[in-house]
């Protein structure tokens, strides 16, 4: 009797308290992100801001934190990605993690534009990268490897390639992008790339 009395009154605060959390993610991501992001976290093309719905939270809580600390640098060219960088600081590790909640919590985005039919070589380059994003790019997240299918194909492409030239996965303290950075470096051309980002681009997470 105790115990259900107990239960009836801790769930409804529990929820409670879940919902509130939420709020203010919402609210935050608001007021600090969505500007670039987008409302329902879609992304913007003009502004090369890629879409953040529904990623996982521990993954975009470790890429915030990284370009916090500098492990992952943003090209010197988009001034987007500096201005973000230059207002992290005035958002807190727990402010991150409630938007990071948020967002995750978010349905999958609907994107803005397309990308090119994929030829038929994509699909075999791609198999490679299978293991740890998964058959339909949905990502693994005991693995790290965040969702590539519902993301922007020139965000990915923008991603390799910092893979490759070493402005992400190239610092000691970041496994994670150091794994990914082997993978990004094996990658034959930059037509290769192409090729990948159009096939992961007919994927259904
Ligand atoms: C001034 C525009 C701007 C604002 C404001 C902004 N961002 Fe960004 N964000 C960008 C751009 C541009 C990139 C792409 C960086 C790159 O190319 O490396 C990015 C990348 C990211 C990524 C990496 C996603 C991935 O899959 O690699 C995360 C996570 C992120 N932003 C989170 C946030 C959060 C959380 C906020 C609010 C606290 C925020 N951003 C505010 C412009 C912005
Ligand atoms: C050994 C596991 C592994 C394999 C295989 C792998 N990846 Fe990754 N990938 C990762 C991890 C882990 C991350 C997250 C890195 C980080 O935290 O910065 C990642 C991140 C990425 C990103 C950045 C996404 C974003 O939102 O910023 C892209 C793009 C990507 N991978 C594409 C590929 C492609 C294309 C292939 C196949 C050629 C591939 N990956 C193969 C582990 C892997």
């Amino acid at each position: 009797m105790i115990f259900r009395a107990f239960s009836v009154l801790v769930l409804p605060v529990a929820l409670l308290a879940a919902s509130a959390a939420d709020a203010d993610g919402a609210a935050l991501y608001a007021e600090s992100c969505a500007g670039c992001h987008g409302e329902t976290g879609q992304g913007n093309g003009e502004l090369r801001a890629p879409a953040l719905a529904a990623l996982d939270a521990g993954y975009l809580i470790r890429q915030v934190g990284h370009f916090r600390s500098g492990v992952r640098q943003v090209n010197p060219d988009n001034d987007m990605a500096v201005a973000m960088v230059e207002l992290l600081p005035d958002v807190s590790e727990a402010d991150t993690a409630e938007i990071a909640s948020y967002l995750a919590s978010l349905p999958l985005p609907v994107l803005e534009d397309d990308n090119d039919p994929p030829g038929f070589r994509s699909r075999g380059l791609y198999s490679g990268c299978i293991s740890c994003h998964g058959a339909r790019a949905q990502g693994i997240e005991a693995l790290n490897a965040p969702r590539l299918a519902r993301q922007y194909g020139w965000y990915l492409a923008e991603q390799l390639d910092a893979f490759r030239v070493g402005r992400r996965g190239a610092h000691p303290e970041d496994d994670p992008g150091r794994q990914m950075k082997a993978m990004a470096d094996a990658i034959g051309s930059e037509a290769d790339i192409a090729a990948l980002v159009s096939y992961i681009a007919t994927l259904d997470p």
